[in-house]
């Protein structure tokens, strides 16, 4: 017995400063932006050597380096390689979105009876924060101690009327990269005039590596037994419509290739999935909402969030155009889970509310979970 316990305090000590260490991080320039502005790229490292890169441009998440089956290390998010590629990427690919993602129809809303007019840059309606979102800005950083780890903090403060906006909105985005082999983004915002916000993540992900030439081998599952319709140009109808019997439904998995040919006009609209999904956890409790398996290399990826939808894209805009190493990045070949409110909330008073009042503050907390089967 006393043998045993002595090796088991001898396998503690060993073990035990590997598992808790927290995650080193260190941040190198990365360049100027066209307009004259200096960036900086970190590197969050964990104590199983995965490896997660945000450059303060865009609050971008540009490389996330995860281990297969076999231990062997890929990086599973789409981008480019240098600050420029990234300045005049249009995809959004990893990105801080705000301050409203997804769509606000005709870039117009109302709020306590004023109409509010934004840049609408997406067929007839206003995308992603408009012509210059928060995926184009030069946010401030520095570093911060939460979830027993190390962090970066970036910060923008977006002036009352950017963008067609009410308020000057402050916003703060905490990346830490835990041990679990987790990646998570925690936001808050603040304002000074009632506003409207949307925040979320816009990684693209491929779990057998960017530059795999499909996403549709990949399993998904997504825990919602209902989504939010839309029309012609992606704005939701206004109702909630159940997955049952319909190619949304990912209560069990289905890889993403199954359905999408489906003879459904939802998917027609889109050229496949970029839909809202109504998830199933509490409100606005920290729960899951996605998983999705590769089978080639067994990465799992769980998506944990405290928001109401998922935005589920399959990159039915991409085309082949060159991404990290000259690699070509087709369509289809890879996907994205955005955390969100609905798309054009501000609209449908029967969605969750995505207004913002002085003296409140805006929460919103997405983990990205990585491991393998
Ligand atoms: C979101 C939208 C898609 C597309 C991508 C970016 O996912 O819903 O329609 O615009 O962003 O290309």
């Amino acid at each position: 017995m006393k043998q045993f316990t002595s090796r088991l305090a001898a396998f503690a000590l060993f073990a035990i400063p590997a598992v808790t260490a927290a995650a080193s991080i260190t941040g190198v320039p990365f360049g100027t932006t066209t307009a004259g502005k200096p960036v900086k790229i970190f590197t969050l490292k964990n104590s199983h050597g995965m490896i997660v890169k945000v450059t303060n441009f865009g609050g971008i998440v540009t490389n996330i380096i995860v281990p297969d089956r076999k231990g062997h290390m890929a990086d599973v998010v789409l981008g480019y390689d240098t600050l420029p590629a990234w300045e005049k990427s249009t995809t959004y690919m990893g990105a801080t979105i705000g301050r409203y993602a997804n769509r606000i129809a005709k870039g117009r809303f109302k709020l306590d009876g004023k109409t509010y007019k934004l840049f609408i840059n997406n067929g007839v309606n206003s995308l992603h924060g408009g012509k210059v979102g928060f995926n184009k800005k030069v946010w401030t950083w520095s570093y911060v101690h939460q979830h027993g780890t190390e962090g970066l903090s970036l910060t923008y403060l977006s002036k009352n009327g950017e963008e067609g906006y009410p308020g000057n909105l402050l916003t703060n985005v905490v990346f830490t990269l835990g041990n679990d082999n987790a990646l998570r983004i925690d936001y808050k915002a603040t304002t000074d005039r009632p506003t409207v916000l949307n925040l979320t993540n816009h990684s693209y992900f491929n779990l057998a590596g960017e530059g795999y030439k499909t996403n549709l081998n990949h399993s998904v599952q997504i825990f919602a037994n209902r989504y939010t319709p839309v029309d012609k140009t992606s704005i939701p109808l206004g109702y909630q419509a159940r997955v049952a019997g319909t190619p949304f439904d990912f209560r069990k998995p289905h890889t993403i290739g199954q359905r999408i040919n489906a003879n459904n006009a939802q998917l027609h609209y889109t050229h496949g999935y970029d839909h809202n999904f109504v998830l199933d956890k509490p409100k606005g409790k920290l729960g899951l909402a996605a998983r999705v398996t590769e089978p080639t290399t067994g990465r799992v990826l769980e998506a944990y969030t405290t928001e109401p939808g998922i935005q589920l894209y399959v990159g039915n805009f991409l085309d082949g155009s060159k991404g990290k190493g000259g690699k070509p990045y087709p369509f289809r070949s890879a996907f994205c889970l955005e955390a969100q409110h609905y798309p054009d909330s501000p609209n449908h008073r029967n969605f969750p509310t995505t207004t913002l009042r002085p003296g409140q503050t805006y929460r919103q907390t997405t983990i990205y979970k990585f491991s393998v089967k």
